[in-house]
């Protein structure tokens, strides 16, 4: 049985700075066994690798509340949607009118534009209607609310059950998640001489023109892209760029977005994050994660890149993931613009997994609302079906961009930003592409392979490309073709033996010896086949991540500890992980008896012929959850051979 720690009001009394009265007051009052409160001891597991992620431009989806599009102020609103500058009158209830629709299509997870009270002017002819200029951080935007919900009107973003909440409420009711835009870096930019006003519920707090308390860095544009301070302290677009050494300043950042977590946000997706301090992003994921433990975070640096020391470096201590433009970039060289090397660019990508302590929780995308969509690159519809297989099935938590499944593009200058965000204008839910991110989606919660395992290369050419996906005894194979009709002589497939069927086309295959023969591939196809293994199944069940060990080909990792589940520190007998690359080693071990309980731990290498390898250090220290499912992220202590 474990102690409760002292309720934090008599922890408050023993905090003075007369000791002696420190050890009467525990004397008096000894620390009691009771009710223990697990919350404090545990980390509950934030598991997103499971989703399919949906990333909608809100003035861009559909009109569900056509009271709320003239906004404040008219001007900025074209009812015609000629001008891609103004709003065109997407809302909140347009998103709540379209999650049938989105749940359907597999959908687990969707990624809004930012939703705060924007300014309500042009600037260099558009206005706000992406989000990213924002003018209150505690209010919504009222062009995607009610009318009578518009806080300036008479209520504060205090206002519950608006239609914010009944969107949360209605993602929740079908167990879908909202994943909120938020932007640290700046406000607003220049509009008529008024820049950075910054409101607090309605409140002004800071003004860039007289910002007498410090609120915002005043250094001008960045010059040189390839000067860190710069990138840092310097203004990105003649944004009004906040000063993150004014802690009134982080105060209210943070807590404007502890208010929306409160209000059941499940996720957030965190702009600009390469021109703050690591510091920074280390504090605002402490204080946000220490107020929400299980919220899910993920950051965008723009063209971050697994050979990027900078990136990495982020994506492994800053505390949130990144979305992944290595990939990104990659997949659109192969297979929207014709690269000559093709599969072998987005090889390329997956070889340098190793440098992120967790490849698997990269967000994964093929285009954004900052670049042209794929199809103004490439538009062969079975060419965008490929890539969207591939983010489906590889590595990392895929996002598509809204419209995607509808094959919605516009061409004009390129396809680039503002024709890389039209109006969504249909809802067929027989496309080929709604089909396949149906099946896949399905297919990702289905077999843990897809979500959590290793990817191992089966064949790799400039067109073909054929992996495997591993999680203990569940398997994927996938076989992608960017080129003409062709057959494969043969290829490994780690399927069991016997007949398998394509989750995607219905086609039969015989593996045999573990291969596929004479695999014919139609031009520009998918074959996606699912072995499910067991599951893990346990009273509370631990997601145990290791990284920074390197292993031979032979050697395993294990965890042994005190406890039976762990084998009583009998190396023969501790819980193997699986391995996912040579940084990183994964498995999800069930605890039945020790549920509830303190135990120790450590990690250690199996070696075959020789004495196992154990970490150098004591021994780590951790109370196992009652139930549920909770996470380890660890890194090996490594020291000299024991
Ligand atoms: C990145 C966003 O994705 C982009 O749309 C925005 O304009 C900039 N950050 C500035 O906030």
């Amino acid at each position: 049985m474990v102690t409760t720690p002292p309720p934090r009001s008599s922890r408050t009394q023993y905090e003075t700075d007369d000791h002696q009265a420190d050890v009467e007051a525990l004397v008096a009052e000894p620390r009691q066994d009771s009710e223990i409160d697990l919350e404090f001891l545990y980390t509950r597991d934030i598991e997103f690798r499971q989703e399919t992620i949906y990333f909608a431009v809100v003035d861009r989806f559909y009109d569900g509340d056509v009271d709320n599009s003239e906004g404040p102020n008219p001007e900025l609103f074209d009812p015609e949607r000629q001008d891609w500058g103004k709003y065109w009158g997407g809302d909140l209830q347009g998103i709540i009118d379209k999650l049938d629709y989105l749940k359907n299509m597999g959908v687990t997870a969707l990624w809004l534009t930012p939703l705060f009270e924007q300014v309500e002017a042009l600037f260099v002819d558009n206005a706000a209607i992406h989000g990213y200029w924002t003018r209150d951080f505690k209010r919504l935007n009222p062009r995607y609310i009610g009318r009578d919900e518009d806080p300036s009107l008479n209520n504060t973003q205090e206002q519950k059950n608006t239609t914010f909440d009944r969107l949360i409420e209605a993602l929740h009711q079908r167990k879908m998640k909202l994943i909120l835009d938020v932007v640290c870096n700046h406000s607003n930019p220049d509009f008529s001489g008024k820049k950075g006003e910054l409101y607090d519920d309605g409140v002004k707090i800071a003004d860039f023109n007289d910002d007498k308390d410090n609120w915002y860095h005043h250094y001008g544009e960045i010059t040189d892209w390839e000067d860190e301070w710069q990138i840092q302290n310097r203004e990105l677009a003649g944004l009004a760029t906040f000063n993150e050494n004014n802690s009134d300043y982080r105060d209210y950042i943070k807590g404007a977005i502890k208010q929306w977590l409160d209000r059941g946000v499940d996720a957030l997706r965190v702009d600009t994050i390469k021109h703050m301090p690591i510091w920074f992003w280390q504090e605002f994921n402490a204080d946000i994660q220490g107020h929400r433990p299980d919220v899910f975070i993920f950051g965008e640096w723009i063209y971050s890149h697994p050979s990027d020391d900078r990136s990495v470096e982020f994506a492994n201590h800053s505390g949130m993931t990144l979305l992944d433009f290595g990939l990104c970039v990659a997949l659109r060289a192969a297979l929207a613009q014709g690269a000559e090397d093709g599969f072998q660019l987005i090889q390329a990508i997956f070889d340098l997994d190793h440098r992120y302590f967790g490849a698997n929780e990269l967000v994964t995308f093929i285009d954004n609302h900052d670049m042209p969509r794929f199809q103004s690159l490439n538009p062969d519809p079975d060419m965008l079906k490929v890539a969207i297989a591939l983010i489906m099935t590889s590595r990392g938590i895929p996002c598509i961009y809204y419209g995607t499944e509808q094959y919605l593009h516009d061409d004009t200058e390129g396809g680039n930003d503002p024709y890389n965000r039209p109006m969504m204008s249909h809802w067929d839910t027989e496309t080929e592409l709604y089909r396949l991110i149906r099946l896949l989606s399905g297919l990702r919660r289905l077999n843990p392979a897809i979500s959590m395992g290793g990817h191992w290369q089966k064949l790799l050419a400039p067109d073909v490309y054929c992996y495997a996906r591993r999680y203990r005894d569940s398997i994927c194979f996938v076989a992608l073709n960017r080129g003409e009709t062709t057959t494969i002589e043969a290829v490994e497939t780690e399927l069991p033996d016997g007949e398998h069927t394509c989750v995607l086309t219905r086609q039969k295959f015989e593996v045999s010896e573990g291969r596929i023969d004479s695999l014919e591939l139609a031009a520009r196809s998918a074959i996606v086949i699912s072995h499910v293994g067991e599951r893990i199944k346990g009273q509370t069940i631990v997601r145990v991540q290791l990284n920074g060990v390197q292993t031979q080909p032979g050697e395993t990792i294990v965890v042994t500890g005190n406890c039976p589940e762990l084998g009583h520190w009998d190396v023969s007998k501790a819980y193997p992980l699986e391995y996912i690359n040579t940084n990183t080693w994964f498995g999800e071990i069930p605890f039945e008896e020790s549920a509830g309980k303190m135990i120790t731990y450590k990690y250690a290498m199996w070696r075959e012929g020789q004495s196992p390898l154990r970490e150098n250090l004591v021994a780590r220290r951790w109370v196992i959850a009652n139930e549920g499912t909770v996470k380890w992220r660890d890194t090996w202590a490594s020291g000299p051979e024991s």
